[in-house]
């Protein structure tokens, strides 16, 4: 079935997942979220994708946020509705299997932050622009913004920018850890490919047990973290591509992990 919000296409086995409402800015309607939803499901059960981007069309906009015309109609019940069903959707892409990167191109408010912030990685473009301004609607985030915010850049930080809605540049979102790296807007995909060649070059296996060991521990004790990471350790002794990683090592030689 084809998106009509979405453009998705497949290069090297990296699935870009592109929001296409550059009229709206790539604003996240239903409609969207719930495409978005069936992008990532495709994506987790594709075996020629290995890792995904989400990026958006144009040059002014990664996501504008959620799309205020819906919101403006929404009463308590559905308002609720509403802040679960994209959080469900922004937690199946944290939890894909598979390496995702936010291409942030542009504006990335409200809900574009939180879905950047969903993805495992982020890559902006020096123009882009970061923020929560929901409370300058009156409103506060609702996919999950005052929950990663904190986890990325510490608390004092993200109640400082969640309860004044201001705007973080792209200098700025590096130096506080919300971005991985900054570059020029032409150079966005090459930056996305430079950062992803390394991690697709190592065990696949054992990239997805530190997205786990990472994504999983933070909720937990750090003792029951520590424990799942045994375990996960325990279960990577188990794969070929433990042998053959360590075998490479001792016989002085590149490893050649075979994707799944
Ligand atoms: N929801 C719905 N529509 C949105 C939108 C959003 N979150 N963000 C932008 N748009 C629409 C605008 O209404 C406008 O549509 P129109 O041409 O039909 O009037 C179009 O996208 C272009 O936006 P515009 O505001 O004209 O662009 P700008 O360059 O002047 O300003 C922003 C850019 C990002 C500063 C501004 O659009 C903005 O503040 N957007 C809302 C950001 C926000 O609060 N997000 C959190 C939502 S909870």
């Amino acid at each position: 079935m084809s998106f009509e919000n979405l453009k998705v296409a497949t290069t090297d086995g990296v699935r870009w997942i592109t929001v296409n409402r550059p009229d709206k800015l790539n604003a996240l309607s239903t409609a969207t979220i719930a495409e978005l939803d069936r992008a990532i499901d495709e994506a987790a059960h594709d075996d020629d994708v290995i890792a995904v981007v989400i990026t958006g069309a144009g040059d002014k906009a990664f996501v504008a946020g959620a799309d205020i015309s819906e919101l403006h109609a929404l009463g308590p019940i559905e308002a609720k509705e509403f802040a679960l069903r994209g959080q469900a959707v922004f937690a199946r892409i944290e939890r894909l299997r598979k390496p995702v990167v936010a291409a942030v191109n542009g504006y990335a408010l409200g809900g574009g932050c939180e879905l950047a912030m969903a993805c495992h990685l982020r890559v902006a473009t020096a123009n882009a622009v970061f923020g929560q301004p929901e409370v300058k609607l009156g409103l506060i985030p609702g996919y999950a913004g005052t929950q990663r915010l904190p986890r990325l850049v510490g608390r004092g930080r993200a109640l400082e920018i969640l309860t004044t809605g201001r705007n973080v540049g792209a200098e700025e979102a590096e130096r506080i850890g919300l971005v991985n790296r900054v570059c020029e807007p032409v150079a966005l995909t090459q930056a996305v490919k430079e950062l992803l060649a390394p991690i697709l070059a190592n065990g696949p296996q054992a990239v997805v047990s530190c997205l786990e060991a990472v994504l999983h521990g933070l909720d937990m004790s750090f003792e029951d973290g520590c424990l799942l990471e045994a375990t996960l350790f325990g279960v990577g002794a188990a794969s070929a591509e433990m042998k053959e990683g360590t075998a490479a090592f001792l016989e002085k030689r590149k490893p050649n992990f075979r994707r799944r």
